[in-house]
This record gives C-alpha cells, sequence and structure tokens, in this order.
C-alpha cells in the first residue's frame, strides 16, 4: 500500500470531534499503513498548548486502540501544536512558517488537507485567510473537509459556499456528512444495483411505502445550546435523512464513480416535491419530548435541559411524508422519522412492496386466530445501525393439514466481529478525501436543494406560532401525530419497538 504524503491541519484541534472522531480514524489509518512515516498533523486552536501537552491529549484519545506504547508514541510525534485566532492574519504567517517547515522536513511534496472542525461562523475567514497568506501555494494538492452543519438555510449556505468557492475548487471541497461514511450507508448501492431481484421492482408499479427511521434515545448531551437553535429538521433531515433518501431514490447511475453518482442524487433531491404551507401541516408533524423512562430511568423532558430555553418550541423529532414527483416515484409516500430520546437507538430503512393482486388465500381459514387470511406485505429491511444487515420478510406456509400463511424472515445481521472492525465513517471519509474521491460528500447542488426543501418546511413552522408543539415521553416513537400521518395512507411504521 503506498502511504498518503500529507500535512494535515485541523482548525479546531482541542475539540471534541477532534478527540473523539478524528485522532482515532487517522490512527487507524496509521495502523493500516495509508499513513506511515511522511504525514503530519497541525491542531491549531486558541488554547495555549504545548507540542507536549497536544500529544498527550492525541496519546488520550487512542489510548484503547494502540497496540504497544511506541507505536502510539510514534504516531504522536507526527502531531504539531499552533495556537491560533483564526481573526489573526498574523497568526497564519505563523501557521504557514510551521507548515512549510514541516512539509520539508516530512518530504510531503506540499500536499496539504484543511479541515475545519470548529464553530461555522468562521469558515470564511478560515479559508479567506488560506488563500490571503500563501498556505495554498504548496506545490501538491490543496483540500478542505468542512464539518457540518453547512449553512443554517439556503440563504447562509450559499453565502457560505461562495466564500469557499472563491478559495477552493468544488473538486477541493469535500463536505462531511458522516452517515456517507457509514458502512451500511454504502451499502444501499450494492443491494439495489448488484440484486436484479430488487433493481427490477425498485419503482411505483411494485413498492408501496418507503420508511427511513434514523432514532436516538439519547438526548441533546451537552449541546443544547446549538441544538435549541437548530432542531431535529436541520440537525437530521436536511443533511442525512435527505442523503439516505437520494441514494434510495435516485435512478441508476451510468458508472459507479463520483461524478456519475453525484448527478443522480441531485436530479432525485430535485424531483421532491417543494411544500407550501398548508402542504407542510399535512405532511409534516413536530415533536418535542418530556420526562419519561428509557430502560427503566427516567429523563428530563427536553424544556428542562441545559442551555435549552425552558420557552423553547425547537423540535426534537419530525416525522413526514415526501414525495417525489417523477416517472419512478409518483404517488410513493417516502416516510422519514428521526428524534432524540425515542425508545432506542436505531437507524433503520424500510422497503415495503405492494401486495399480490389478489388474495388467493382469503377463504382459507385461520382456525387459531379465528378470521381471514392475508398475506402480509413483503418488507426489505436495511439496519444501519447499531446492528447491520439484510432482513427480507416474505410468506410461506405453516407445516400441517391446514393452509394457514406463515410469515417468514430471511436474515442476515453482519457479525459483531465484523462490526468492530468496521472502519469507522470518519476513517473512511478521511481517506477518501486523501484519496482525492468525493464520492462519500455532498456535493453543493445536494446541499442547495436540500435547503431549499427544508426551508419551506422550517417556515411554515416558523409562521405557526400559536399551535402547541404536540409532545411524546421520552421513550416512546414520537408524538400520536407521526402515527396518524402514517395511518391516514392505510399504513403503519413497520418499526416498532
Ligand atoms: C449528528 C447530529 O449529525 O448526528 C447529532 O448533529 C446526532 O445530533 C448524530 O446525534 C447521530 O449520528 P450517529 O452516527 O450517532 O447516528
Amino acid at each position: 500500500m503506498q502511504e498518503k504524503k500529507v500535512l494535515i491541519t485541523i482548525f479546531g484541534g482541542t475539540g471534541d470531534l477532534a478527540q473523539r472522531k478524528l485522532y482515532p480514524s487517522l490512527f487507524r489509518l496509521y495502523q493500516k499503513g495509508h499513513l506511515k512515516d511522511q504525514f503530519a498533523v497541525i491542531g491549531t486552536a486558541r488554547r495555549p498548548w504545548s507540542n507536549e501537552k497536544y500529544r498527550e491529549v492525541i496519546l488520550a484519545s487512542i489510548a484503547n486502540l494502540a497496540s504497544s506504547e511506541e507505536q502510539a508514541v510514534t504516531f504522536a510525534s507526527h502531531f504539531y501544536y499552533q495556537s491560533h485566532d483564526v481573526n489573526d492574519t498574523n497568526h497564519y504567517a505563523t501557521l504557514k512558517n510551521l507548515a512549510d517547515e514541516l512539509d520539508r522536513e516530512y518530504e510531503l511534496d506540499g500536499n496539504r488537507l484543511f479541515y475545519l472542525a470548529m464553530s461555522p461562523t468562521f469558515f470564511g475567514t478560515i479559508v479567506n485567510h488560506l488563500k490571503s497568506q500563501g498556505m495554498l501555494t504548496s506545490e501538491g494538492y490543496h483540500r478542505v473537509i468542512i464539518e457540518k452543519p453547512f449553512g443554517t438555510d439556503f440563504a447562509t449556505a450559499e453565502a457560505l459556499n461562495k466564500e469557499i468557492t472563491n478559495v477552493f475548487d468544488e473538486s477541493e471541497i469535500y463536505r462531511i456528512d458522516h452517515y456517507l461514511g457509514k458502512e451500511m450507508i454504502q451499502s444501499i448501492s450494492a443491494v439495489r444495483f448488484a440484486n436484479m431481484l430488487f433493481e427490477a421492482m425498485w419503482n411505483n408499479r411494485y413498492i408501496d411505502n418507503v420508511q427511513i427511521n434514523l432514532a436516538e434515545n439519547l438526548g441533546v448531551e451537552e449541546r443544547g445550546g446549538y441544538y435549541d437553535q437548530s432542531g431535529a429538521l436541520k440537525d437530521m433531515v436536511q443533511n442525512h435523512i435527505l442523503q439516505v433518501l437520494a441514494l434510495l431514490a435516485m435512478d441508476p447511475p451510468a458508472a459507479f464513480n463520483e461524478a456519475e453518482i453525484r448527478s443522480e442524487k441531485i436530479k432525485a433531491l430535485r424531483a421532491i416535491r417543494l411544500y407550501d404551507e398548508e402542504e407542510v401541516a399535512k405532511n409534516f408533524v413536530r415533536g418535542q419530548y418530556v420526562e419519561g423512562k428509557i430502560a427503566g430511568r427516567k429523563y428530563q423532558g427536553y424544556k428542562e435541559e441545559e442551555n435549552v430555553n425552558p420557552d423553547s418550541r425547537t423540535e426534537t423529532f419530525v416525522a413526514g411524508r415526501f414525495y417525489i414527483d417523477n416517472f419512478r416515484w409518483s404517488g410513493v409516500p417516502f416516510y422519514v422519522r428521526t428524534g432524540k430520546r425515542m425508545t432506542e437507538k436505531g437507524t433503520r430503512i424500510n422497503i415495503v412492496f405492494k401486495s399480490v393482486p389478489i388474495n388467493l388465500f382469503s377463504h382459507s381459514f385461520d382456525e387459531e386466530k379465528q378470521n381471514l387470511q392475508k398475506p402480509e406485505p413483503n418488507v426489505l429491511t436495511i439496519y444501519i445501525q447499531p446492528t447491520e444487515g439484510f432482513s427480507l420478510s416474505l410468506n410461506g406456509k405453516e407445516v400441517g393439514n391446514n393452509f394457514n400463511l406463515l410469515p417468514v424472515k430471511l436474515d442476515y445481521r453482519n457479525s459483531a466481529e465484523i462490526i468492530a472492525n468496521t472502519p469507522e465513517a470518519y476513517e473512511k471519509l478521511i481517506l477518501d478525501s486523501l484519496n482525492g474521491d468525493g464520492t462519500n460528500f455532498t456535493h453543493w447542488q445536494e446541499v442547495a436543494q436540500s435547503w431549499k426543501i427544508v426551508d419551506q418546511i422550517r417556515k411554515a413552522w416558523d409562521n405557526d406560532t400559536t399551535s402547541e408543539i404536540p409532545t411524546y415521553a421520552a421513550g416512546t416513537m414520537g408524538p400520536d401525530e407521526a402515527f396518524h400521518l402514517i395511518a391516514e395512507d392505510g399504513f403503519e411504521w413497520v418499526w416498532q419497538p
């Protein structure tokens, strides 16, 4: 394997994301040989840390991954700390000197990856300075990874994008949506495009509805301040849910590469119906959790959480119905559901197929149940987390002299061992960016369209200042309204933990 020669500069190097995700991911890439001798990392943030202090933090963040102390210490020796005020032009000069020096010392061929892992308010300032202070004049490539949120609505996202594209070309910009690095999200394409069985039926003639669940049992943890401004719609629907939806709904790409996949995803997103206020009220439900129990433990309500406005109208739950107005999907509802403090953590997709046109079994009598039989619809489930795998529910016949239908489930799950060895989303995405592969990142046009869709919903909710926000007890699957939404169409949520 060829090692990647690169200087990685992390803005937000002392932060939570860096410590929990980025350093462990870089370490795994190191263990696997993608990073070896010719790499260096500069961590920047305001705090006045020394290299020694920084390396201690690195060591702590990889403590349970290293196979030997020597390995860990050698890895950490590639890390350098530079205290930095993003608004101070002089600081970029210091940063540039350090970068040039490390470039020479580690023979990095001038390759530079900038990772913006701090408050989005600084993204524009940072990239402008990178250019004006000559950080982008080295010989190799210059790429930037940008953490979410990319803007807070279409207008702010567009302004941010302008600032960034003044400095970097679209092909050099890697907008992170960590869901795209998840193993099972990537395998949506395998299920769809490597199985004739499914691809042939992947349309409105055979599919009744699609259900995308991104449920969490966690609350807002220490992020009350951010979350209360954002809410579930912007935190989960604008990015993760719409990305998953695009992967499920897009047409088969002409080739399995970045350009073709992007172009199909964008087309799918553009075909999603934009709702007016009345349609939002009909198709979307919000909710906020109140006190309740999960697995026997009591949790406080959202309004009681730290840094949350006690009168907050922020939604911690969203359920909705999207329509995709194209030939393939016309008439098929795509239900989405996400929230905090739900019954359990579960990211799973259910594809519900249509029922057979005539029920041949309605008159076979089910003696035990004393009712008429009806075959259950076939459901393909893609389990993304915490378990990973697929299941397909079918109808068989119960063994015996009578003719009772028996629902059976073909079930495949990755073993605990495979899951434990699965690269983390961040590890895969960082490696992709080092390889110059933007397939699993979000293109500007995808971000733009997602905001346009979400802005319509947000606007309708913001204009409605009087109606009560439906509540749900912590530990449940959302407010009653979310169940009514799907029941209205004669369906139900397949996943009911
Ligand atoms: C993040 C959201 O993007 O995704 C968080 O900001 C959420 O609120 C998280 O908890 C969920 O990610 P995962 O990988 O734990 O499903």
